[in-house]
């Protein structure tokens, strides 16, 4: 796991942003995994100021997010197709039907969950995954306890989780129960993993991560057993931990 330090989240969305470009200059035809959240939010701003100043092109590339909360529809301002196009796709020239987000509000779950795997797998496997980090260490909306073996599936949301969420939402009544999201074995197929993070709220989980125990306790701790692994995060979110 390589670790790099930055001074607050706008050098880490700058870097990290930074990145991805080269990464999509090189390979223009990449399959990206993608997250949401507070923490991705600088980066994608980022990635729109690029594209529009050196019009660096998605035209080839494909995209597939990590979750979406069940039962929302993709226009729901509270669904994350929503915040993907808002903050990302709908500023840069990718074909919209290349930019995948799991179905919230589908009547059979465990298809549209068959299906997204299979979708992966059809485009070869993600070459360059971000991920975020919740602060009970869940990855995508993989929570404390699930399978190391995991694939895309509906999950409960932990009241934590949604307690944390709450803020994007009317309170917590209107927080979805669950949610789809990739399963922890089919995040770590990714061929490369950037997780980012940032802010003093971050400092406990990023302490355990760094720890380097590993336990479906704490689902981010899965990532120590992948070969290409990076973790950006910013000096609060690192506070008191030896690198
Ligand atoms: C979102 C996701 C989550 C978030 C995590 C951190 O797609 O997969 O695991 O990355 O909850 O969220 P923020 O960035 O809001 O602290």
């Amino acid at each position: 796991m390589k670790i790099v330090k930055v001074k607050d989240y706008e050098e880490l969305s700058q870097k990290a942003a930074a990145y991805f470009i080269q990464k999509i200059k090189q390979t223009p035809t990449l399959t990206l995994g993608l997250a949401t959240g507070s923490t991705p939010e600088g980066m994608y701003r980022y990635l729109v100021k690029d594209h529009e100043k050196n019009k660096t092109s998605y035209r080839k590339v494909k995209t597939f997010n990590l979750d979406e909360y069940y039962g929302l529809n993709g226009t729901d301002k509270n669904s994350y197709r929503y915040f993907m196009n808002q903050h990302l796709l709908h500023h840069i020239d990718i074909e919209l039907t290349n930019a995948h987000v799991p179905y919230g509000d589908v009547q059979k779950s465990d298809v549209e969950c068959a299906t997204y795997e299979q979708l992966i797998k059809q485009h070869g496997g993600i070459d360059l995954q971000l991920l975020g980090i919740g602060a009970n260490g869940h990855i995508g909306f993989n929570e404390p306890g699930s399978s190391f073996e995991s694939r895309t599936r509906v999950v409960k949301l932990t009241e934590k989780t949604r307690q944390d969420n709450a803020r994007f939402f009317n309170g917590i009544d209107e927080v979805p129960t669950h949610a789809l999201t990739m399963g922890l074995g089919t995040i770590m197929e990714s061929k490369e993993i950037v997780l980012i993070a940032s802010g003093a709220g971050k400092k406990d989980t990023m302490r355990i991560l760094l720890s380097g125990k590993i336990s479906p306790d704490f689902p981010a701790s899965v990532l120590h057993g992948h070969p290409n692994i990076t973790v950006m995060a910013d000096e609060e979110a690192l506070a008191g931990i030896q690198i």
